[in-house]
């Protein structure tokens, strides 16, 4: 479909809560599916939420494949997850470098649950039940987040730690979008 223009942090859209999508599947939201991998696919994203692109429902998109940029991040199924919900299923906390490419050249060090249950469903209405730790849980913490109005700087605890990913990494090794 189109490849669209991806919302910086500052926008309105990216601090409201979206909402959930009532009628699946539908054209409507199989454009609206199309139209993020799109976007996520020519930025080389790991992951992508609705509201990025302006559309304010609950809709993320996700995945990423073996990279020899990011050799220390595990492979994550290319999933598409509508009306998600997540449970933490450990009091455990990791913290590691996150980007978004509603925040491009940036990184910052970002605590989250290590591991997940996360629920939802599929673009044809399919249920979606996964247990999940690590990389994985977080790239699912991070898209989720997007659809309560979150952005990653706002879950740093030390700001000392969130700069520019050519100076934290000048050798080139960060963290994928
Ligand atoms: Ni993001």
């Amino acid at each position: 479909m189109a490849v669209k223009p991806v919302r910086r942090m500052g926008d309105p859209v990216l601090l409201a809560r979206a909402q959930p999508v009532e009628k699946i599947p539908s054209p409507a939201l199989d454009a609206l599916i199309q139209d993020m991998k799109d976007t996520m696919t020519a930025l080389d994203g790991a992951g992508l939420a609705a509201p990025q692109i302006g559309v304010p429902l609950r809709v993320v998109i996700f995945g990423v494949q073996a990279n020899p940029r990011y050799p220390q991040v595990a492979e994550v199924p290319m999933t598409i997850l509508i009306n998600p919900v997540i449970e933490a299923l450990s009091a455990d906390e990791d913290e590691d470098w996150e980007g978004c490419l509603s925040v491009p050249g940036m990184r910052g060090l970002v605590p989250r649950h290590r591991r997940i249950r996360y629920r939802g469903v599929d673009a044809a209405g399919r249920p979606i039940d996964r247990e999940v730790e690590g990389f994985h849980a977080r790239v699912v913490q991070h898209e989720c987040d997007h659809l309560d109005g979150i952005l990653y700087p706002m879950r740093i605890r030390d700001l000392r730690h969130f700069g520019y990913e050519t100076i934290l990494f000048p050798d080139g090794v960060g963290a994928p979008d």
